[in-house]
């Protein structure tokens, strides 16, 4: 009977334990996506394109209805992986200093910066899945 105890009680241990260890699943929703990405902006885009999406004039464009942040997703998130020195000109302003790459940051945070991109600074497009920047990262090898 003690035996029996003692087995159930560490059983009972082991299940709260595996419980407590189990790390939180990845929230898939826009709000949560929106979160994260903001996060990996301030890190990574802000110092050039700026808090508020406004880039510097004639230096960094700015990431407000362009036709990169709010066009085909394979195009953007290729910016992202392989940065860009083609120059930009929006609303007939130049821009011509260089991005870097950004492929250190993992599919989630490339996926969740862009889809906070696409709906902040008055920009509103669909979010970008991590499934969606793996398949990209993968043709650009
Ligand atoms: C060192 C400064 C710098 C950093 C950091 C940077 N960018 Fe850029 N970005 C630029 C410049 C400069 C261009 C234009 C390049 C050109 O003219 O060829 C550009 C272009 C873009 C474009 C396409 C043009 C537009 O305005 O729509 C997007 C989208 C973009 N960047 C997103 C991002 C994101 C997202 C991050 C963070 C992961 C980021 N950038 C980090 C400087 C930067």
């Amino acid at each position: 009977m003690k035996k029996q105890l003692l087995t159930v009680t560490g059983i009972l241990f082991c299940i709260s334990f595996l419980m407590m260890s189990q790390t939180k699943p990845v929230q898939n929703t826009l709000k949560a996506s929106v979160e994260r990405g903001k996060k990996v902006y301030t890190e990574r885009c802000l110092t050039c394109h700026q808090a508020d999406g406004g880039g510097v004039q004639n230096m960094n464009p700015p990431l407000i209805k362009t036709k990169w942040v709010l066009g085909d997703k394979t195009q953007l998130i290729t910016i992202v992986l392989k940065g860009l020195n083609t120059g930009v000109v929006i609303d007939d302003i130049e821009y011509h200093n260089v991005m870097a790459s950004h492929a250190d940051l993992t599919d989630l945070q490339i996926a969740d910066v862009l889809t906070y991109v696409r709906n902040s600074f008055g920009n509103k497009a669909k979010a970008i899945t991590s499934a969606e920047v793996k398949a990209v990262r993968a043709k650009l090898k």
